[in-house]
């Protein structure tokens, strides 16, 4: 009796659970090499990378996953990249009007565009934004906005309106980036959606669960972002925490790692990044990670192979994590990128750049095992093993 009384004041009186799909654009590299035309990406990315800057985000930006968000009076829409490893929300704005801007015919998507002066609940704050990824930087001006996503509603959303984006952004079906971390990630101050809507919600935090992709160019299969609660259907229901280390990104300490006959107990610091499409690890351990998998260096294509046939066997990659192992699958950190040559891409890389900020970073190969359960209210991660339909 009282238990009903209590899930019906919890139904009735709460505020929100609500849910977001969000669709993987599937491998731009696969979809490059495919095409033919991944040594001329190669290139560019060589000019672009020597700009090398603060945000892991877009760091070897290959697979992401979108969610379609609404911005303005009437709602125009527009698909963003739910990144936890920024804090900023970007739309390309209609003053934006390079090829990048347009979309490359590659990304299979024109973009859509922002018309600030067809919204009536736009207010430009006049002030200029620039923001600088790996991957190149991206630059217009600053504005506030009714935000809404998974029926959700923000009514003043400071946001930038680019007039300017990086050639890689235009090699993406995006239409801009939501980042999902905390506001001293954020550049000009501005204040992260995330911290507008924790307070409409049941419990202050997000769930992310993304699903598994077949085949690394196709993409097409799904997420889900649960804002409010876990997301008990496709996470189990076992989570275990780690308090963060700092509300910066989704920071947290790494007790150790291990790989086949390789184990390392040295205490390190990792985020969580949904932006990033594999796992960042400290040259050391990626070269044990070569080393017991015996993957070799693809110089035309710049980056580790090994054959597909093994991709079922090789040992598992283990993280300990608050006590707790974390294994990832073979299965998981091999890409079939379509190579044609029997050989399949292990999703790892090392950061060039010296020294900046943790030196792991948990992308969608970890993702994909392990729902991130962010828990705004208590500075904390959880994660819970993913289910999936094959
Ligand atoms: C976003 O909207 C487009 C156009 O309506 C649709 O094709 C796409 O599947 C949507 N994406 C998601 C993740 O819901
Ligand atoms: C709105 O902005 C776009 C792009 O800057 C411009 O082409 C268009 O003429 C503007 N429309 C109005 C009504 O001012």
């Amino acid at each position: 009796m009282h238990l009903i009384f209590l899930l019906f004041i919890a139904t009735f009186c709460s505020a929100a659970v609500l849910q977001l799909p969000t669709k993987s654009t599937g491998s731009l590299r696969a979809k490059l090499i495919q095409s033919g035309k991944y040594p001329e990406f190669l290139a560019s990315q060589h000019v672009s990378r020597l700009n090398s800057g603060a945000l892991p985000l877009a760091d070897y930006m290959d697979e992401i996953y979108t969610a379609n968000i609404t911005v303005g009076t009437p709602p125009q829409s527009a698909s963003v990249v739910m990144g936890t490893g920024s804090a900023n929300f970007w739309v390309v704005g209609a003053g934006c009007t390079s090829p990048a801007c347009n979309g490359f015919p590659d990304s299979g998507h024109t973009k859509l565009k922002f018309y600030s002066n067809k919204s009536s609940s736009f207010v430009d704050l006049n002030r200029k934004f620039f923001i600088n990824y790996p991957t190149g930087a991206c630059s217009g001006y600053l504005g506030t906005d009714v935000l809404q996503l998974g029926g959700l509603t923000v009514k003043n959303q400071e946001f930038a309106v680019t007039t300017q984006i990086s050639d890689q952004m235009g090699h993406f079906p995006l239409d801009g980036v939501l980042g999902l971390a905390w506001p001293p990630v954020a550049v000009d101050q501005i204040t992260p959606p995330m911290q507008n809507l924790m307070p409409q919600l049941d419990a202050p935090i997000f769930t992310l669960w993304l699903d598994r992709v077949l085949q690394g160019s196709q993409g097409g299969s799904g997420g889900l972002i649960t804002f409010g609660a876990i997301d008990t259907k496709n996470c189990d229901a076992q989570v275990n925490y780690v308090a963060l280390s700092s509300k910066t990104f989704w920071q947290f300490p790494l007790d150790g790692v291990a790989i086949g006959s390789y184990t390392s107990m040295k205490k390190d610091q990792a985020i969580s990044d949904s932006g990033d499409f594999g796992l960042r690890l400290p040259l050391a351990v990626l070269n044990a990670v070569i080393q017991q998998t015996k993957a070799t260096y693809d110089w035309t294509n710049e980056f580790y192979t090994l054959d597909c046939s093994t991709m079922q066997t090789q040992p598992d990659l283990v993280f300990t994590i608050g006590g707790m192992q974390y294994p990832v699958k073979s299965v998981e950190y091999i890409l079939d990128l379509g190579l044609g040559n029997g050989r399949c891409v292990l999703a790892m890389f090392t950061d060039s750049s010296t020294g900046f900020g943790p030196s792991f970073g948990f992308g969608n190969v970890f993702l994909r095992q392990y729902c991130n359960i962010f828990d705004v209210g208590n500075a904390r991660i959880g994660f819970a093993i993913a289910h999936h339909s094959f």
